[in-house]
């Protein structure tokens, strides 16, 4: 996902709003631009990395104001070239504009505005705010931008400059997040915290329809109507620790290494084993509702969607209560039945993903109940929610999602506990998993100390183009997040599937030497998973197993073994999963690929 940094101030603009760039561009971008005022305007773009940016500029003249706006594009209108990446300009008043989301009725507008006489120079629908904005200018900036955002129907983030208003910097949102961190006598606006918490910690995210203009010393917010809103300047939970590379040499590597204490911060307070209850303050308003409820409908994307499937099962089978899971992009169209009694849970680590919010949207307004199982605070989806259980897992930089994954099935295995303890399960048998789920920090530190053993491991397939991983009950749904971990990162193709599903078709695939991952760890399924091994190694594939601690005997049947401590079967997605993060790290880190910026993705998938 895209990102957008702007400067209003006393200090060069150029340098901050290069450094903030850099803070964003885990989020996944393809091209990048800036803006600067200095007596009139002054725009750089290019193709690729901050860094070709800010080598272009080195030759350049005329980016040494006190304002401007920068931004890192993941296209959506318009091939990933110069002339499609931000800012745009207008052709009129020195006006530039850079966008995250997505104009849906730019079409209509551009034919508009090109019968009267606007001459375009992209493909993309960005550039129709800027013409619209110039079309509408009187003088005041501030005022242009409101008329232009009531004739556009979309999701946007916008920040605007105007080289006729040298003392004015206006933003807005609508579906895609923008923050203002407020400054002594500056402000630097961003896409999210990581880009501000360097120069403040006060800060206030625009909520949709804002409109803000920014002075040297002073804000204003309003509506695109220009009635007064008054926003909420919040301390920043952010340190710059958190988001900084320390010895690693990679985000994502760090964060696996973090998630024995990410899952301490997220469990803490939350478990009273000598009770056996869990404690989730966040939905006590709802419990009595929670208790009641008919079913729970989770629905997300991606590896969120996964953690949700694990969810699924916990719900249902310790809390008996039906549960099912729904890809949210699916769901917001399919016209689904809501009955009475139905909570809906959105699982998202961004809190942005755009299907995600719609589902969640779509299902709030049939009546459900609506809960979000989320890691960045304050974000759209939470803040679209009745009630939530945040991660609390700290900013996820890598793309490749991994501690707010074991994050979101550490959340979903409570709220199954929850939900279980207000319906039948005794305290006694809810402080037995709650005492589990306190040995899960531990038990991961020592799956960790295997990471040379795995890492040697995934380098004897790493040149295999197709792997599979199969997994059965509480595991299927892990075997599908290896499989995308593998996929997303190292770009080798894997499939994940129910082991029992192999026989129907896929185990045609099976040719020798193919690397199959089972996740075949101690559970109510072991023997089925053993004899889907034998099927494989049959037919010539070699098998790599995920197997509990002691199991000897699986070791005379698999070419490679990955031991996780022995679990309870429904809280082993969190170790099993732990063992595949690796074997996907070191697989891409072996194809020479770019681990914390993988190719086509973003962090955030914040446009449909
Ligand atoms: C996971 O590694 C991917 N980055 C992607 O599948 C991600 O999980 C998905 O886009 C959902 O994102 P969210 O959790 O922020 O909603
Ligand atoms: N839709 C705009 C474009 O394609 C903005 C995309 C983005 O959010 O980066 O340029």
């Amino acid at each position: 996902m895209c990102g957008i940094v702007a400067y209003i101030g006393q200090r060069p603009a150029k340098p901050l709003l290069l450094e903030g760039l850099k803070r964003l561009e885990y989020r996944g971008y393809d091209s990048a631009g800036i803006a600067v005022i200095n007596g009139k305007l002054n725009v750089a773009r290019s193709v690729g990395r901050v860094s070709m940016l800010e080598e272009k500029l080195e030759g350049l003249k005329g980016f040494e104001g006190s304002l401007g706006l920068c931004h890192t594009r993941w296209a959506t209108h318009g091939a990933v070239t110069e002339h499609n990446a931000h800012p745009h300009r207008d052709d009129r008043h020195g006006i530039a504009v850079v966008h995250n989301g997505i104009i849906e009725n730019y079409a209509a507008l551009k034919t508009w505005l090109q019968e009267r006489g606007h001459v375009f120079s992209s493909q993309t629908d960005t550039e129709v705010i800027a013409m619209l904005v110039s079309e509408l200018y009187e003088g005041d900036l501030e005022k242009a931008v409101q008329a232009a955002l009531r004739e556009v129907t979309g999701a946007y983030a916008i920040a605007v400059v105007c080289e006729k208003e040298p003392d004015v910097l206006v933003v807005a949102r609508k579906g895609s997040p923008l923050l203002v961190g407020v400054g002594n006598g500056e402000f630097i606006v961003a896409s999210d915290a990581a880009a501000i918490i360097s120069h403040t910690q006060q800060a206030f995210m625009l909520d949709d329809y804002n409109v803000v203009k920014l002075t040297r010393t002073e804000f204003k917010t309003t509506d695109i109507h220009n009635t007064p809103v008054t926003p909420k300047v919040q301390q920043l939970e952010l340190d710059l620790e958190q988001i900084e590379l320390g010895s690693y040499p990679h985000f994502m590597l760090k964060e696996i290494f973090e998630q024995p204490k990410s899952l301490r911060a997220c469990m803490s307070g939350r478990m009273d084993t000598r009770e056996g209850r869990v404690v989730l303050g966040g939905l006590n308003t709802f419990a009595k509702e929670l208790t009641r409820a008919r079913r729970v409908i989770l629905t997300a994307q991606g590896t969120a969607l996964h953690a949700a499937m694990i969810g699924r099962y916990l719900i249902e089978d310790l809390a008996k209560l039906p549960a099912q899971t729904e890809y949210a992009s699916e769901f917001r169209y399919r016209n689904p039945v809501i009955e009475e009694g139905t909570v809906v849970v959105a699982v998202s680590q961004s809190g942005e993903t755009a299907d995600t919010l719609a589902a969640l949207m779509e299902a709030k307004e049939r009546g459900a109940l609506a809960l979000g199982v989320i890691n960045v605070v304050g974000s759209s989806i939470a803040r679209e929610t009745d009630a939530g259980v945040y991660l609390r897992v700290g900013p996820e930089i890598g793309v490749a999602s991994t501690k707010a994954f074991t994050g979101q099935v550490a959340v979903a295995s409570l709220i199954g506990l929850f939900l279980a303890r207000r319906r039948m399960m005794s305290a006694g048998d809810c402080a037995d998993y709650l005492r589990a789920m306190e040995t899960i920090p531990e038990k991961i530190e020592k799956i960790l100390e295997q990471a040379p053993k795995i890492k040697r491991i995934t380098e004897k397939y790493v040149e295999r183009e197709n792997w599979l991983f199969l997994g059965r009950g509480y595991n299927y749904p892990t075997a599908l997040e290896g499989a995308l971990k593998l996929k997303e990162i190292s770009y080798i193709h894997a499939e994940g599937m129910p082991a029992a599903e192999m026989k129907h078709g896929p185990i045609a695939l099976i040719n020798e030497g193919m690397p199959a991952v089972f996740i075949a760890n101690k559970g109510r399924q072991y023997e089925k998973v053993m004899s889907n091994i034998q099927e494989v190694r049959s037919r010539g594939g070699h098998v790599i197993a995920v197997a509990t601690e002691g199991d000897e005997h699986i070791a005379k049947y698999v070419q490679d073994v990955m031991y996780i401590p022995d679990i309870p079967e429904p809280l082993s997605p969190m170790l099993a999963v732990v063992p595949l993060q690796l074997m996907a790290y070191y697989a891409a880190v072996a194809r020479g690929h770019d681990v914390d910026k993988p190719r086509n993705l973003a962090k955030s998938v914040t446009v449909e």
